[in-house]
């Protein structure tokens, strides 16, 4: 296992559409294993392959409900509600912004064995399916942000 350097917003890499993955390879193996390690040792609650400089169609989500989630060429297949509230992400280091997203999310994709899998999320497990899906398309939650990004450090003061 190792951590591995996150890319930041201005990385042309965080743009860029990931690739579907075909096959669970060793190396594909080892990769979520550090991309778990890589989230965990910067408290995130999500990390998407481009984050790490793969593009390949690969997430994993630990929102603490016990569950790590891995999600190989996910898919949404069923949106509904709407929530509005702060919203941060790892490759925008420092910052935290507003977004609407729906409240209600089923995913569909492999899981980490390549068996198909239906996640449904609900709250902040919808948000970051969500955000996290937007990565593999080459987006960022900066572009859906209502108002000003904020810096997290002035929040923490106020
Ligand atoms: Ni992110």
């Amino acid at each position: 296992m190792a951590v591995r350097q996150i890319r930041t917003i201005g990385d042309e890499i965080l743009t860029k559409k990931c690739k579907p993955v075909r096959e669970l390879t060793p190396r594909m193996a080892q990769l979520i294993e550090d991309m778990f390690e890589t989230m965990y040792e910067s408290d995130g609650v999500g990390l998407a392959a481009p984050q790490v400089g793969i593009l390949k169609q690969i997430v994993v989500i630990d929102v603490e409900d016990e569950n790590q989630y891995v999600l190989i060429n996910p898919e949404i297949v069923e949106a509904s509600g709407s929530q509005t509230d702060a919203e941060g992400c790892l490759s925008v280091p420092g910052k935290s912004g507003t977004v609407t997203r729906p409240d209600h999310v089923v995913v569909r994709c492999l899981n980490e064995k390549m068996e198909p899998v239906e996640y449904v999320g609900d709250g902040l497990l919808a948000r970051c399916f969500c955000h996290e899906i937007d990565h593999l398309q080459g987006h960022l939650y900066v572009e859906k942000v209502e108002g000003e990004l904020r810096d997290l450090e002035e929040e923490a003061e106020e």
